[in-house]
């Protein structure tokens, strides 16, 4: 079979043919939707299908007959296995969708026409195969009717040929399109074709879902409320395929990125397996990276900054097994950034953050491998010649020192070890566990949660409370209670209420919920509200506990805010915007907020920043938000379109999803304002309502990330009063005013420093004649003289300056066994000599261990210095009295 009997074409002319192809027929082109997805039991995007859920479950519909999109994905399922020539953790999805809008007899019509068509793909039709699931007679007739004989259609199980996004939900019979790329790369045996298991002969590029029905836990499968289209295309694979390469790292976009490790690492691509494996892991990992960061996700110990963490480091590593030196990533985002950059235009406008967060993380990741190769050797070392690793040691370093096991195994092979992996293997099952019990469960997320539920049956709550703390009127829908949805509730029950409308602000962008009463119309009932959350489908929950009478729904209530603590909450939110516009000034534009907490008595404001911020700035920082204050700007909001909104200098939150109409809070009406942001929390009115702003404490969160605490308004006046009452208590116990309070310190220091010198050298006996006495005492030998004495209250540094003391006044050959009682009650001895006076016999080591048994302790050391320790003190007298006898038995 000919190898170039069709066309050839690149990435970006397959993406844009593939989608404005779709939407020629009608679909609607959506852009891709973050990484990052909406449905919170979701850890990352990782089909196109995931930013539909709610138009396959009706929840919302769609005016045009299905949409288009080209979606980022990131599959992680087994990180580690990825490397081979097949396997990528980001890669682009192509895919059409219907929620009712066309048919599969459509889908099956276009696709065929999409791969066959000289004006498309112009794929040859003899080397398309096509699979249904076993039972799926229609789809067999539909591809027939295009053309396909029926040899090239073959029906196939549930395992390949039925898609469910999870164990319940939507889910149907899928058909998946086969490309054969020739006899020449199959295995041969005679079941061999789409979907064998033993070669790679036949390349499945699109999976065709009809997803028609709705799974429930007890197996049961109700047809959907209508049929739908769920189709996805690999973009790698099938510009391999129009490329007439075999692998998906063969083609145009993934070689551009690995010439960037051949350029940097002097290795050919196709010379050596295990240095393309490498080459492999860094193009794919480093694409990866450059895009979760893209989207607003940090490296960390956890989730979705987890997976992040996990292949910046393998990229690292296997950078540095092919011999790059020191840092490198960033030419990989420069060659992402050229060659995506246009049609993902997040990675350009990030390009610095991104750049910035990669390598403070790659220099750390550098001198933890340094850290780890070291605590690999010292374990080595203490191993037995020809003695196995134990697996424990090898997880704990993968684990916390994230040292790769592969390196390991070659650092102990360099000395003879072998490491124990069915133990290492153990550990890492049981972490892999752990990880499950949060990981990307499904596609569908949570779809039997009892909020997604609920979200099918009522529409997002409306939010009334901008301008309002109190609604009259608002009706009870629904009670959940233990997760489940109840019928009533009364006194004592705790409760989350669904109202129909609400001046409550649910917890949301950092800003915390309202808390207030729910009272019943004519006193039927009242529930304290203690917290407000947010749910699926933009249903919020007023959680509280009744207090008196009993609600169900139907129920019409008073639903009021309290609404000093929102005040305060509304203070402290404009607070945070005028600092994120004060910490762009001060510190620079790469300053983006990666987290906050807005609450009645504290604001909290994370923000992406690679070094501590100095006092200096944050008393700038502190000084352009107070200006601001006292400015008295007022607060301005605005309901605009998103493009209008970012044209007019609104800043977004980085990795933050809006709608097509945003709400954009300003300070003051100028068209250059010191703050505009897209936000949807509540705000003061005039920017003087804060009153006063100050920050409380700057510390690193992360290791990209600083923190910031800050009070106003009430907060401020409390902090600023507990701060002068300690003031005022220093003072008085100073017995000075507070201004000079820091003088008298330093004095009370100076005055300290002072007598403890003064008590140190009258300890030690210097400069009040202590040591000529001790010298006069010594004991006369017969080649040197030896002082044994007792000096109470030093410590063993003080009986070694006592001996230097000795040593530099006497005029002889000399030696010392000196003793001490500690301030703490306990004992040191110290024995110690001149060469003379070793050369003439004096060992201290030798003789301090002997003394060491009188004191309770143990001691040694050399012949000319020597030290013991003990706890018993009463001791010390025999001890001097053993060392008088011993040296002139000695002697
Ligand atoms: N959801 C299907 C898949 O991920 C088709 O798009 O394969």
């Amino acid at each position: 079979m000919s190898t170039a009997d069709y066309k050839t074409m690149t990435t970006a002319q397959i993406r844009e043919d593939f989608l404005s192809f779709f939407e020629s027929k009608g679909c609607k082109l959506y852009p891709s939707s973050s990484l990052v997805p909406d449905d919170p039991s979701l850890l990352l995007t990782n089909a196109g299908m995931n930013q539909f859920k709610e138009y396959y479950q009706g929840i919302k519909t769609m005016a045009e007959i299905g949409a288009c999109s080209c979606q980022k994905c990131l599959r992680t399922n087994d990180i580690d296995n990825i490397g081979d020539a097949t396997h990528l953790s980001f890669f682009e999805m192509l895919g059409n969708f219907s929620f009712g809008g066309y048919s599969k007899a459509d889908a099956i019509a276009w696709a065929y026409d999409f791969i066959t068509n000289p004006d498309h793909l112009g794929l040859p039709p003899e080397r398309l195969y096509m699979t249904v699931f076993e039972d799926d007679d229609e789809a067999i007739e539909l591809w027939h009717e295009q053309g396909v004989p029926y040899d090239h259609i073959s029906r196939l199980g549930a395992d390949d040929n039925f898609w469910a996004a999870g164990p319940t939900g939507p889910c149907g019979p899928c058909s998946e399109i086969y490309f054969d790329q020739g006899e020449e790369f199959g295995c041969g045996k005679p079941t061999c074709g789409p979907g064998c298991d033993d070669c790679n002969r036949f390349l499945e590029f699109w999976n065709l879902v009809f997803t028609q029905y709705d799974r429930q836990e007890d197996g049961s499968m109700p047809e959907l409320p209508h049929r739908n289209i769920d189709t996805g295309m690999g973009l790698e694979r099938i510009a391999a395929i129009m490329q007439h390469k075999s692998t998906n790292y063969d083609g145009d976009l993934l070689q551009s990125l690995i010439g960037v490790g051949v350029r940097l690492s002097g290795h050919a691509y196709g010379d050596n397996p295990s240095a393309d494996r490498s080459l492999r892991i860094v193009a794919d990992h480093a694409r990866a990276v450059t895009f979760m960061i893209g989207d607003g996700i940090l490296p960390s110990n956890e989730g979705r900054g987890y997976v992040l963490r996990r292949l910046l480091r393998r990229a690292v590593y296997h950078g540095r097994l092919l011999g790059i030196e020191g840092a490198f990533l960033s030419e990989y985002i420069g060659e992402v950034v050229r060659l995506m950059g246009d049609t993902y235009p997040e990675i350009q406008e990030n390009r610095a953050l991104i750049e910035g967060i990669v390598h403070a993380e790659e220099e750390r990741f550098i001198s933890t491998l340094d850290a780890g190769e070291k605590n690999l050797l010292d374990e080595l070392h203490a191993l037995e010649a020809g003695a196995q690793l134990s697996g424990e040691v090898a997880f704990r370093l993968h684990d916390t020192y994230g040292f790769p096991i592969d390196l390991t195994r070659e650092i102990c092979a360099t000395s003879g070890h072998e490491v124990d992996m069915d133990a290492f293997n153990r550990e890492m099952e049981a972490q892999r566990e752990r990880a499950r019990a949060n990981a990307n469960r499904d596609a569908w997320g949570a779809a039997n949660d009892v909020w997604v539920a609920l979200s099918d049956s009522y529409p997002a709550t409306e939010f009334c409370g901008y301008d309002t703390n109190e609604l009259d009127g608002a009706k009870v829908l629904a009670l959940v209670s233990d997760s489940q949805v109840v019928d009533g509730a009364s006194v004592g029950e705790e409760v989350s209420v669904v109202l129909d409308r609400t001046p409550f602000y649910a917890e949301m962008g950092g800003q915390v919920g309202d808390t207030g009463v729910l009272e019943g119309i004519g006193g039927a009932f009242k529930i304290e509200v203690r917290d407000t959350k947010l749910h699926a489908g933009g249903i919020v929950a007023h959680e509280g506990v009744v207090v008196q009478g009993t609600v169900g729904p139907g129920a019409l209530c008073v639903a009021a805010i309290d609404v000093h603590r929102r005040e305060l909450i509304r203070r402290n939110h404009t607070a945070t915007h005028l600092l994120d516009a004060a910490l762009k000034r001060v510190l620079g534009e790469h300053i983006s907020q990666a987290g906050s907490l807005v609450a009645p008595d504290r604001l909290r404001f994370d923000f992406t920043h690679f070094e501590a911020v100095t006092a200096a700035e944050l008393a700038e920082i502190e000084k352009l938000v107070n200006e601001e204050i006292f400015a008295a700007e007022p607060i301005v909001t605005q309901i605009m379109g998103i493009e209008e909104a970012k044209a007019s200098g609104a800043v977004a939150l980085f990795g933050e999803k809006y709608g097509d109409v945003v709400r954009v809070v300003s300070t003051g009406e100028s068209d250059m304002p010191f703050s505009r942001e897209l936000c949807g929390g509540t705000h003061a009115h005039s920017t003087a309502e804060l009153g006063l702003f100050k920050i409380i404490s700057e510390s690193s969160v992360g290791s990209n990330a600083r923190r910031i605490e800050a009070v106003t308004s009430e907060g401020a006046l409390a902090y600023i009063s507990e701060r002068l009452t300690l003031l005022d208590e220093v003072a008085t116990r100073l017995k000075c005013r507070p201004e000079d309070a820091p003088a008298r310190v330093d004095a009370l220091h100076d005055q300290a420093r002072t007598a403890e010198k003064k008590l140190h050298e009258a300890l030690t006996g210097a400069n009040s004649g202590g040591i000529e006495e001790a010298l006069a005492s010594a004991i006369k030998l017969a080649d040197y003289d030896c002082v044994v004495v007792r000096r109470d209250g030093l410590d063993a540094k003080g009986l070694r300056e006592v001996w230097d003391a000795i040593r530099d006044k006497a005029t002889g050959p000399i030696a010392c066994v000196l003793a001490t009682k500690t301030p703490e009650g306990k004992v040191a001895l110290l024995a110690a000599a001149d060469n003379k006076a070793v050369d003439a016999g004096f060992a201290a080591g030798k003789l301090i261990k002997e003394l060491a048994g009188y004191v309770g302790g143990r001691g040694g050391g050399r012949p000319n210095m020597a030290q013991a320790g003990g706890a018993n003190a009463q001791g010390i007298d025999e001890a001097l009295a053993a060392a008088r006898s011993a040296l002139t038995q000695d002697c």
